[in-house]
């Protein structure tokens, strides 16, 4: 299995993901997307909205305020609730989470291995900030730890001006926030993070055929991205483990670096959050089967899945739909002008069909090997018999495996291979 190491050297080193505040010695457990992580979150959110919202007749999205009147979470329970066990270490006084504690450490101090801690108390994993310029209790404001509120709070409104009936759903890919008590593991547990969730309301009877729907759906989800499925477990939660708000929760884990941790979650909330809002459907209040999936959990997920190393490469064997690049356009030599202006004519008819990019440096089996690092599924290079021929040499990232194409075939051809 590949390391953190390699993973998170890959990704600074080729513009995936950044320190956050780099420049100014960092902000701890804040990262930034650059141009080639950027294009892989959002090619997993266009592909999810197109499954989840588009391609489905009972959803439909929404894109609610990350600020909300501070009684939405007085509702919801978060303000009692979404809390997490904090202890501290007698000896160099680090804090922890309790739970952690036991699940990865052996109940010493991640720190300096001290066996003695306080008390357990409760810590809420809401940010506060102020609204105006008086910070005082009647300021108060929240960002949101989970996207559903805003969902829960539009339920009258999705409902009506869409005419919808029961069972439908309301999806949202959003900003969360949570101050974790014990973030890290590159982006698996930061404090600022995007999730894509739905909330699928349904009648109470027969709930536990929504679940198993669902349940099927995230799984396909998951194979349709290509995580292979001996890296993926499904795990129920114990009751102790229940958010406050669910009946039953599964988690999906992947088999990460540093250990087999939550990539998704789907829950049963029941109606405990329509409840909680007073809202209600011709006079029921439905009940809530809610799939959740974390961005940059998937990411990291398919960085560490399509990360393989061969004889004398390095390859992201990502799907081509998440990769950031389809493919990649080369003149075989970068001082010959009549080469550079073809393998321009073929760039820029590829530049509007597909996500291309150039690359004129070093010889060309460096650029096969670059491209090949950070996942392109096919480089084009354009050469002398180019400008007898109009044909190029298409390479496949996976097989290296090269074929002639001529130019006026190359963009049926790379939609056809890019489709597979
Ligand atoms: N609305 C339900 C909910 O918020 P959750 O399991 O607490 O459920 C949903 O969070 C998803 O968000 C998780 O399955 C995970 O993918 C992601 N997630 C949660 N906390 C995170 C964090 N601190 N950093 C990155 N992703 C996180």
């Amino acid at each position: 299995m590949v390391s953190m190491q390699k993973i998170i050297s890959l990704c600074k080193r080729r513009g995936f993901i950044f320190p956050g505040s780099e420049i100014y010695g960092g902000l701890a457990n804040t990262w930034d997307y650059g141009p080639l992580g950027v294009e892989i979150a959002n090619n997993v959110k266009k592909l999810w909205w197109k499954k989840f919202v588009e391609e489905k007749e009972d959803i439909v999205g929404i894109s609610s305020s990350i600020l909300m009147n501070p009684k939405v979470w007085q509702a919801s329970g978060h303000l009692k609730g979404f809390v997490d066990p904090l202890v501290e270490c007698k000896k160099c006084h680090a804090r922890c989470r309790a739970d952690h504690l036991k699940e990865d450490y052996n109940n010493k101090c991640p720190v300096c291995n001290g066996k003695e801690f306080t008390k357990e108390q409760q810590f809420n994993l809401m940010f506060k900030t102020f609204i105006g310029p008086v910070e005082d209790k009647t300021s108060t404001v929240y960002l949101r730890p989970e996207t559903a509120q805003g969902m829960f709070v539009n339920f009258e409104n999705v409902q009506r001006t869409m005419r919808l009936k029961l069972p439908f759903g309301i999806a949202q890919i959003g900003k969360a926030f949570r101050n974790e008590i014990t973030p890290g593991n590159f982006i698996f547990r930061v404090l600022e993070f995007e999730m894509m969730e739905i909330e699928y309301f349904i009648q109470e009877k027969g709930w536990q055929k929504h679940f198993v729907f669902w349940q099927k759906e995230m799984e396909k989800w998951l194979q349709e991205i290509g995580i292979k499925k001996s890296n993926f477990v499904v795990r129920e939660h114990k009751k102790d483990e229940l958010s406050h708000y669910s009946k039953k929760t599964i988690d999906f884990e992947y088999k990460y670096p540093f250990g087999v941790k939550e990539l998704y979650g789907l829950a049963y909330r029941t109606d405990y959050d329509l409840k909680a809002h007073k809202l209600s459907y011709n006079g029921v209040v439905p009940h809530v089967v809610e799939p959740t999936f974390g961005v940059s959990r998937t990411v990291l997920a398919l960085l560490c899945d399509a990360y393989t190393e061969e004889k004398d490469r390095t390859v992201l064997k990502l799907k081509p739909a998440l990769a950031p690049y389809k493919v990649a356009v080369f003149p075989l030599l970068a001082n010959k002008p009549k080469l550079v202006k073809k393998a321009r004519e073929v760039f820029d008819l590829l530049k509007n069909e597909f996500a291309t990019t150039w690359d004129d440096r070093g010889n060309i089996g460096k650029r096969y090997y670059s491209q090949d690092e950070i996942g392109t599924p096919f480089a084009i290079t354009v050469d002398f018999d180019t400008l007898k021929q109009n044909d190029v040499t298409l390479r496949d990232r996976d097989t290296m495996k090269q074929e002639r194409i001529k130019i006026k075939d190359l963009v049926k051809v790379l939609k056809e291979k890019l489709e597979k």
